[in-house]
């Protein structure tokens, strides 16, 4: 794992022209309006990165690109091995670990998810305040010494989140903030489920994030999550749950979501 981190650092290096930018944004379902506004100006597949992995869902394509968004600089990540794949919640260990390695400072991370609350309706954008890693599986199974207890009392960065808000209020956007519960997948949940995370104190769920959150604090890395609310949960509404019903509403998010998101980078850019 160590060499195939370090040589993928190397490559991303080298591709940014010897520095990588301090942020990286991982690119949820949904989120493709930031790939598209982004001022490109270098990109690598996930192939020619060995510590990446190798992408099997239709729609996720294994990307890194380099380049401005809003004015600064970026890495992006398109592409996202979920644990729903193959039950590896450790798919995304050697990409963040390149990240950290390579020098990027902070991890913005993009999901989309189904509301719990029916004051956050389809459309919305949530800051994760934090999360309930209600499956309790953990990408650091394996890992050796202490620094593998990692501290998650604040793993959103508390002044990443505060930009976060500030950023929505400079631009009149209402950003939701919330509990993000990580469900497994790849089924949605069933109307009980969904009744037990709310009970549980979530305001969201979502088959992602979490991992990488775990991975990237255990990184050193400070992490921001957004979610895009495409769904409200199972049961709480009549609309019908696919893969293709959470794309198509994102759709819907898509400009406030670019707009928070540009007027956030520059914050981010003076925090790290
Ligand atoms: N449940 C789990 N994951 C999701 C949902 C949902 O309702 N919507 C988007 N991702």
């Amino acid at each position: 794992m160590n060499d195939a981190v370090n040589l993928s650092a190397d490559r991303l290096r080298q591709a940014c022209g010897g520095t990588v930018p301090r942020c990286a944004v991982l690119l949820g379902s949904g989120w493709t309006v930031l790939g598209d506004a982004l001022q490109e100006q270098a990109a690598l597949d996930y192939a020619a990165l060995p510590a990446f992995p190798a992408l099997g869902v239709a729609g996720h394509v294994g990307r890194v690109r380099a380049g401005t968004l809003g004015g600064v600089p970026v890495l992006l990540l398109s592409g996202r091995k979920h644990t729903y794949e193959d039950g590896d919640a450790a798919a995304m260990k050697g990409a963040i670990r390149t990240l950290a390695a390579a020098g990027v400072t902070t991890l913005l991370q993009t999901n989309a998810a189904g509301s719990l609350d029916p004051a956050m309706p389809p459309g919305a954008l949530m800051l994760v305040e934090d999360h309930l890693n209600i499956v309790q599986r953990s990408p650091l199974h394996g890992e050796p010494g202490n620094g593998r207890f990692v501290d998650m009392a604040a793993a959103y960065h508390p002044a990443l989140r505060t930009a976060a808000l500030q950023a929505a209020a400079d631009i009149g956007l209402r950003l939701h903030s919330g509990v993000y519960a990580w469900v497994l997948g790849p089924q949605f949940e069933t109307p009980a489920e969904i009744r037990m995370l709310q009970r549980l104190g979530a305001q969201a769920v979502g088959m992602s994030t979490v991992p990488e959150t775990i991975l990237a604090r255990h990184a050193g890395l400070k992490v921001l999550a957004l979610s895009m609310i495409t769904n409200m949960g199972c049961g709480l509404s009549s609309e019908q749950l696919s893969h293709a019903h959470t794309l198509a509403s994102a759709q819907a998010a898509s400009a406030d979501a670019l707009r928070l998101v540009e007027a956030l980078l520059p914050r981010i850019e003076s925090l790290t």
